[in-house]
């Protein structure tokens, strides 16, 4: 595996690796990460992973300083599943003023679900991912549905922006009891990590009464997230929204999404759930 710690680098893998499937990662890898290696392998010839906590879509206050940062087992766990090149941007490489001052402003719905909550997240995830973008020029990216909001920005982006890239979405990886595989997940106690199911267990009970017909959309979000406060969560939101558009959803909409975002401690999880009917 080619460990590449320069655009220079990378532009010179580049040139004589084929046909490249793309998977950017903060790092702390886990087996949802994984199964996007997996994805890739499948569609090009070479496959190349980035790491790089990205500070642009930290907020103040958030956990950029205190994310984690695992590189050995990152790099062994790559090596194992066949990744041909690991990019290691270089921070002051990636943003030599520090600021940035080109950005990509996604639309309005960046201002929404987690976007309401994280002011500028998504405009610094689509920054990056255009600036990676732009170095590593892949014919195929991977992103995982679990961050579902993301996924979207990216896919309008690419469309609007003509950036000639594949998206290719990766079903979400959950831990036998359902919690979705996050590295977040290693900031919670023992507790929490017992109670942290719930989360999916109410998207399921959603899940099968919207695939029953329902639209009482008001109705169901409400009581998930008094279920969720009733055990000491604190919930940013759960809505239900229409699967391709993330819009949202008028009553009889036949491909919805319901997405969620909650603490348990200092712990923010996010999770959703696809409904076709
Ligand atoms: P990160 O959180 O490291 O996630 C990297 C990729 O793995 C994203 O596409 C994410 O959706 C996917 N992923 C994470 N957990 C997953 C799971 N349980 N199942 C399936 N896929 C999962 O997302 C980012 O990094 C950053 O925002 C990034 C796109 C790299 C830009 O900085």
């Amino acid at each position: 595996m080619h460990i590449l710690q320069t655009i220079q680098a990378v532009r010179d893998w580049r040139r004589q690796a084929g046909r490249v499937a793309f998977v950017p990662t903060m790092g702390n890898l886990h087996d949802g990460h994984l199964a996007l290696v997996r994805e890739a392998r499948q569609r090009g010839d070479a496959v190349i992973v980035s790491i790089f906590v990205n500070r642009l879509q930290f907020g103040q206050g958030e956990d950029f300083d205190s994310y984690p940062r695992t590189f050995e087992a990152d790099r062994a766990k790559l090596q194992a599943a066949g990744v041909d090149a690991l990019f290691l941007p270089d921070e002051r490489e990636l943003y030599p003023r520090i600021r940035q001052d080109f950005n990509v402003e996604p639309p309005h719905l960046q201002n929404e679900l987690c976007g309401a909550f994280r002011p500028g997240h998504f405009r610094g995830v689509a920054t990056v991912v255009t600036k990676l973008f732009n170095i590593v020029q892949p014919d195929v990216a991977c992103f995982g549905k679990k961050d579902f909001q993301q996924l979207a920005i990216i896919r309008a982006m690419v469309d609007d922006l003509n950036m000639p890239i594949d998206i290719v979405p990766v079903d979400t990886g959950r831990a036998d009891d359902g919690l979705a595989l996050s590295s977040r997940n290693g900031y919670l106690s023992a507790d929490e990590r017992a109670e942290a199911p719930r989360l999916y267990r109410n998207l399921r009970q959603m899940h099968d009464a919207l695939a029953a017909g329902s639209n009482q959309y008001a109705d169901l979000e409400a009581a998930a997230r008094a279920d969720l406060e009733a055990h000491g969560w604190q919930v940013d939101y759960i809505e239900v929204r229409a699967a391709r558009t993330l819009d949202i959803a008028h009553a009889g909409e036949h491909q919805l999404v319901v997405l969620a975002a909650a603490r348990l401690g200092k712990t923010r999880l996010i999770d959703n759930i696809e409904v076709q009917r």
